[in-house]
Order: C-alpha cells, then sequence, then structure tokens
C-alpha cells in the first residue's frame, strides 16, 4: 500500500505538531497543521472584533474570510501571514472557542481538503483521523499525562520568551482538554483503527521512530 495521508490526533502539548513536522520532513510530505487554521480563525475574529461565544456573529465573519494555506504549510487569512501571530498563547484559547461552531468546521476542512489535493500529508489536529481524512492510511493517536504535557508547553512558551507560570499553563491544558472533549461537535477521540501512542516519558525521536515502524510495517 502507499501511503499517502497520515493524520496524528491527541490533545493539547502531546506532540502532534513536532513530531507531524519532523516526520514531514523525512518523508517529503506536506505538513498541514489543521489547529493552525482554527488559530488562524479565532485570531482573525478577535482582531475585527466578533463575540466568540456568539456563533451567528462568527457565522457571517467567516464569510467574508478568505483562509488559505500555502507556501508550504503557512496560514494566510485574506491574504495576511497569520503563521507567527497564531502561536501567542492566548491563540489555542480563542481556536478552541471557535472551533465548537459547526460552520467554522466546515470551512476549516475544506481549507485542508483543499491543500491535501495531489500531494502527501500528514495532517494533525483534533479530528483529523475522524472528520478531516477519515480515509487516511495511517492514524496516530499521542497521548501524555496533563502535567507532562503542560511541562512541554511550559518550557515551549518560557524558551520563546513568554511571562507564564506553570500553574497557568497546566490550568490552560486542562481548560482545553475539557472544552475539546465535551464539545457537541467533533469531540476529540480516538479515531477507529488508530495507533495509540503514550509519549509520557519518551523523547521527539522515540516516537518518530515508532510511527516510521508503523509505516514500514503497513506496506
Ligand atoms: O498545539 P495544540 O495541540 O495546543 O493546539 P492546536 O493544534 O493549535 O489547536 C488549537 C485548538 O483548536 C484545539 O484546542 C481545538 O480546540 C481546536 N482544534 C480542533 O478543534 N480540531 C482540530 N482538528 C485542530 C484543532
Amino acid at each position: 500500500m502507499e501511503v499517502t495521508k497520515i493524520t496524528i490526533d491527541g490533545p493539547a502539548g502531546a506532540g502532534k505538531s513536532t513530531i507531524a513536522k519532523l516526520l514531514a520532513e523525512k518523508l517529503g510530505f506536506l505538513h498541514l497543521d489543521s489547529g493552525a487554521v482554527y488559530r488562524a480563525i479565532g485570531v482573525a475574529a478577535k482582531k475585527a472584533g466578533i463575540d466568540l461565544d456568539d456563533e451567528s456573529a462568527v457565522s457571517s465573519f467567516l464569510k467574508s474570510l478568505s483562509v488559505e494555506i500555502k507556501n508550504g504549510g503557512r496560514v494566510f487569512v485574506n491574504n495576511v501571514d497569520l503563521t507567527e501571530e497564531i502561536r501567542k498563547p492566548e491563540g489555542g484559547i480563542l481556536a478552541s472557542k471557535v472551533a465548537r461552531f459547526p460552520e467554522v468546521r466546515e470551512k476549516v476542512i475544506e481549507v485542508l481538503r483543499k491543500a491535501a489535493e495531489g500531494r502527501k500529508v500528514i495532517t494533525d489536529g483534533r479530528d483529523a483521523g475522524t472528520n478531516i481524512f477519515p480515509d487516511a492510511d495511517i492514524k496516530i493517536f499521542l497521548t501524555a499525562s496533563p502535567e507532562e504535557r503542560a511541562k512541554r508547553r511550559y518550557k515551549e512558551l518560557k524558551e520563546k520568551g513568554y511571562n507564564v507560570t506553570f500553574e497557568q499553563v497546566l490550568k490552560e491544558v486542562k481548560e482545553r482538554d475539557y472544552q475539546d472533549k465535551n464539545r457537541k461537535v467533533a469531540p476529540l477521540t480516538v479515531p477507529e483503527g488508530a495507533c495509540i501512542i503514550d509519549t509520557t516519558g519518551k523523547t521527539v525521536e522515540e516516537v518518530v521512530r515508532e510511527i516510521e515502524d508503523l509505516i514500514l510495517h503497513s506496506k
């Protein structure tokens, strides 16, 4: 079987983006970060002064947006490159707010499927293997304990120079877990047929190797 679509799902801080990016480089695939598209819509809506708890306001705002993934995975909203800005810690919360709404989810799926056309892709997110690419050849679900995930996220933010405390980050991780698992539309679940990898205590390289083995054995 030729592997052309791989999905990696899991909660915040499980290591999805890091691992998907590395694996994409190694395999020569395009990395599609589905969370980045939710972040971009959340950030753009906030900037426009939209109330993110008002579903109809978000929906009508969405109609005025052109969202694209181009230049090797960068995210553009109305032709403005938001790739860096969406990485601010606030971006994750804004993303999970707009991600509750079905119209936003439909839009994101459309953007991602378009970007994947005719390409080999690794997509990471919360519902990559269930809703975005249910036909993926390989599905992975990455997890780790909330404390371990908060530790990683804390280190990453500190390195980027953000002034946060570990307690704040742990609270944010738990808040997002709750929001993502309990929403009505596309809650975070393990896709059918997915391989679950617990990354607690494992290095990025170890996890990448595990996935590479899975790909080899699927052939
Ligand atoms: O990197 P991290 O896992 O913290 O977050 P992300 O992948 O950038 O996603 C940010 C938020 O977008 C998540 O907490 C979800 O609420 C939402 N999201 C989603 O609902 N479905 C996806 N496929 C990807 C992200």
